[in-house]
């Protein structure tokens, strides 16, 4: 087993009703499992990939959020639906999805 040469992490973080909003909140569950299924599907990527859980990373109110390093892409918000694309181009081929890239505030 080598290293991973990129790691995605899904904001998983629940925050009690009634406070900020938290991506735990708006599914981002079902976005970890959706990328972790993708992987599955790409054995070819298995040594170089990584999917993990995260606690919060920071866009909460944009979110469900996924970051990838090494390159520090942020992706916000991300549905479900959107992961056989980011599993097709940034997963397997590591082209960034431009339409999902989460701008930070200036
Ligand atoms: S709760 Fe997901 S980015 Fe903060």
């Amino acid at each position: 087993m080598s290293r991973p040469e990129r790691h995605f992490f899904v904001c998983e973080n629940v925050r009690p009703e009634g406070g900020k909003p938290s991506c735990g909140q708006r599914h981002s569950g079902e976005v970890l499992r959706a990328l972790s299924e993708g992987l599955a599907r790409h054995r070819e990527v298995w040594d170089q990939v990584a999917v993990s859980s995260s606690g919060c990373l920071g866009p909460c109110f944009d979110g469900p959020t996924v970051v990838v390093y090494p390159e520090g892409v942020w992706y916000a918000p991300v549905s479900a639906a959107d992961v056989d694309e980011l599993v097709r181009e940034h997963l397997v081929h590591g082209r960034p999805v431009e339409r999902l890239r989460y701008q930070w505030p200036e």
